[in-house]
C-alpha cells in the first residue's frame, strides 16, 4: 500500500521501514522550518488544498500543531474546535457531519472524537484521507509519531533501550498507540507503572506478548525511575472515568517528582504528551526547566511530523519510498468444514429425543451457550419446536457440551456464520428423513458482521446502540475462540459479543 491516499487511523498500519521513512522526512522538514527554507516544506503551495479539522473534544497541541503543519505546507484549514455552535448540538450524526466536508471537496479530515473507533469509521466512510487526532480512549497515532521522533532525537536510536510508561495506561490513548509502535522495534524493554485500576488493557498487552516484548510492571513509582532511559508520563484521564474514586486513588500515587528525577540515569529523558492537570500534577511543578525534561521539545515536534503525514497522504512527497510497505491482512472467508457423514442406526441411549424427520442438531456447543444460540436464531419468536441442554458427552463422560435441536429448520449462511461466531468448533448436523444428510464443522470466521444481536462490550465504542451513530459492529478473529472489535480493538471471547 502506498502512502498516497492513506488514512492514519491507528499505528498498526505502518511497517518499521515506513516509520523510519516518516521520521527521516520529519527531521528534514524540522531543519527546513528552523532555517525558513520555505521551498523545502511549502509542498502544497500551488495545489489549493484544504484540511478540515473536526475537533469534538478539547485540544491545544494536537489541533494547533496540525493547523500549523497544514499552513506551513501551504494548505488552508477549516472546521471546528468544539461542537458548540455546530449542528452536532442539533443531534447530527458523525456520518452526516463527515459527509459535508467531503461535499465541500476538502482534501483531508483531521478528527478528534470521544468515541472509540470513530476514526476507523470515518476513514471507511470517506474517500479522502482521515487523520486520527485521538478517538476516545482508543488510539492517538499522530502523537506516537512525534513521540518516536523525540525518542530518536534524544537517544539517537529506536531499539535497545529501557522505556518506562506511566500514569493512565487504561484510558490513555497516547500510551496505547505508543506501546504498539514500540513493539515493532527490537529489544525494547518496557517498564509500566500505573495504579492497578489503570493498567494497560488486555488487547494491548496481548500484542506485546505476541511480539515478544519484555514487559515489567511496577506498583512503586520510585522503584522504576532509575531503571529506564526514557520515561513517558501521562495524565490521569479523569473525563473518561465512570467513577471518580478511580481518579482520586490513582492521583495519590502518580506524581513524578524531582526526587525521582534525581535517581534517573545519565542521559535520561522525561516525556509527556501534555497537558499536565494542575489539580493532579503528573509531573511536579519545577521540573519543566530541567535538562532532562523533553516535553516542550516533544510538543514542538508535532509540527514537522504532522506536516510529513499530511504531505505523504496527499501525494506531495514520498514517491521515492522503497522499503517494505504495510499491507492489510488477507481474509480467509471459509469457516465451514464439511465432514464425512457416517450412516449409523438411530441411537436409543440418548437423553434428548432425536429430530423426528427434518431439522438441525447443533452439537459440541460450548457448555451453557445453547441459550445464546436460541436467542440469536430467534427460536422462540418463530415458535420452533426445539430441545436444548448442556449434557455429558456419552463417549467422554468427563466432557460437558451444549446441544440444540430444532425441528423443521434449515440455516442460511449468515445464521451459520453467527453460530460459528458464538461457539467455534461446534458441529451442525442437517437431518433429512430422520438421517444425517450433512455434517458441518464450524470455525470462527475471520470477519463477523451482519448479526443483529451482536454488540461490542466496550461502552465507549462507536458501534454501541446508545450512541445512535448507526455503525454496525464488525468483529475480527483474534485466536481460536477470541475476537476483537474492528473499530475499537476491544478483545472478547466469541460468546462475549452476545
Ligand atoms: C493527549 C490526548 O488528547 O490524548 N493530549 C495530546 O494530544 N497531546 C493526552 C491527554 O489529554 O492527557
Amino acid at each position: 500500500m502506498t502512502f498516497l491516499g492513506r488514512d492514519l487511523t491507528d499505528i498498526h498500519c505502518f511497517t518499521k521501514d515506513e516509520l523510519f521513512f516518516i521520521l527521516d522526512k520529519a527531521a528534514d522538514i524540522k531543519r527546513a522550518i528552523e532555517a525558513r527554507q520555505i521551498s523545502d516544506y511549502r509542498l502544497a503551495a500551488d495545489r489549493d488544498l484544504i484540511a478540515a479539522l473536526l475537533f469534538y473534544e478539547n485540544s491545544t497541541r494536537t489541533r494547533t500543531s496540525f493547523e500549523i503543519a497544514a499552513l506551513r505546507l501551504g494548505m488552508r484549514t477549516t472546521g471546528f474546535s468544539s461542537t458548540e455552535g455546530t449542528s452536532v448540538k442539533k443531534g447530527e450524526s458523525l456520518r452526516h457531519t463527515l459527509d459535508m466536508y467531503e461535499a465541500y471537496d476538502c482534501d483531508a479530515v483531521i478528527m478528534r472524537h470521544p468515541l472509540d473507533g470513530s476514526a476507523r469509521f470515518a476513514a471507511d466512510h470517506l474517500g479522502i484521507p482521515v487523520f486520527n487526532a485521538g478517538d476516545g480512549k482508543h488510539e492517538h497515532p499522530t502523537q506516537t509519531l512525534l513521540d518516536l521522533f523525540t525518542i530518536r532525537e534524544h537517544l539517537g536510536r529506536l531499539d535497545d533501550f529501557d522505556m518506562g510508561i506511566g500514569g493512565d495506561l487504561k484510558y490513555g490513548r497516547t500510551a496505547h498507540s505508543l506501546v504498539i509502535a514500540l513493539s515493532k522495534f527490537s529489544n525494547i524493554r518496557l517498564h509500566l507503572f500505573s495504579h492497578q485500576d489503570l493498567a494497560l488493557p488486555e488487547a494491548f498487552m496481548q500484542t506485546l506478548v505476541e511480539r515478544g516484548v519484555s514487559v515489567e510492571t511496577y506498583d512503586d513509582f520510585a522503584e522504576m525511575a532509575p531503571k529506564v532511559d526514557i520515561f513517558y508520563q501521562t495524565r490521569i484521564q479523569k473525563e473518561r472515568m465512570p467513577d471518580l474514586s478511580e481518579f482520586e486513588r490513582a492521583k495519590a500515587i502518580s506524581e513524578f517528582t524531582m526526587k525521582m528525577l534525581n535517581t534517573t540515569r545519565q542521559g535520561f529523558g522525561l516525556m509527556h504528551p501534555l497537558p499536565i492537570d494542575k489539580s493532579a500534577p503528573s509531573i511536579s511543578p519545577g521540573i519543566d526547566a530541567h535538562e532532562k525534561a523533553l516535553y516542550k521539545r516533544q510538543a514542538g515536534n508535532g509540527v514537522p511530523t504532522r506536516l510529513v503525514e499530511l504531505a505523504l497522504s496527499l501525494g506531495l512527497t514520498g514517491a521515492e519510498f522503497a522499503g517494505e510497505s504495510w499491507e492489510p491482512p488477507r481474509q480467509d472467508e471459509a469457516f465451514i468444514d464439511e465432514l464425512d457423514v457416517v450412516i449409523k442406526p438411530r441411537r436409543t441411549d440418548v437423553s434428548i429425543r432425536p429430530i423426528r424427520e427434518n431439522g438441525v442438531v447443533i452439537d459440541h456447543v460450548q457448555p451453557f451457550l445453547e441459550e445464546v444460540l436460541i436467542r440469536l436464531l430467534g427460536v422462540r419468536e418463530r415458535r420452533d419446536i426445539y430441545r436444548a441442554a448442556t449434557v455429558k458427552s456419552i463417549r467422554r463422560p468427563g466432557n460437558v457440551k451444549g446441544m440444540l435441536m430444532i425441528e423443521d429448520r434449515e440455516f442460511t449462511e449468515d445464521e451459520l456464520r453467527a453460530i460459528a461466531a458464538v461457539s467455534p468448533g461446534c458441529r451442525v448436523n442437517i437431518i433429512r428423513n430422520g438421517q444425517v444428510a450433512r455434517k458441518l464443522q464450524l470455525r470462527l470466521p475471520e470477519r463477523i458482521t451482519g448479526i443483529p444481536q451482536m454488540t461490542c462490550p466496550n461502552k465507549g465504542c462507536i458501534t454501541r446502540i446508545e450512541h445512535e451513530e448507526s455503525v454496525r459492529p464488525i468483529m475480527i478473529r483474534a485466536g481460536s475462540d477470541r475476537v476483537r472489535c474492528y473499530y475499537c480493538d476491544q478483545l472478547m471471547t466469541s460468546a462475549g459479543m452476545f
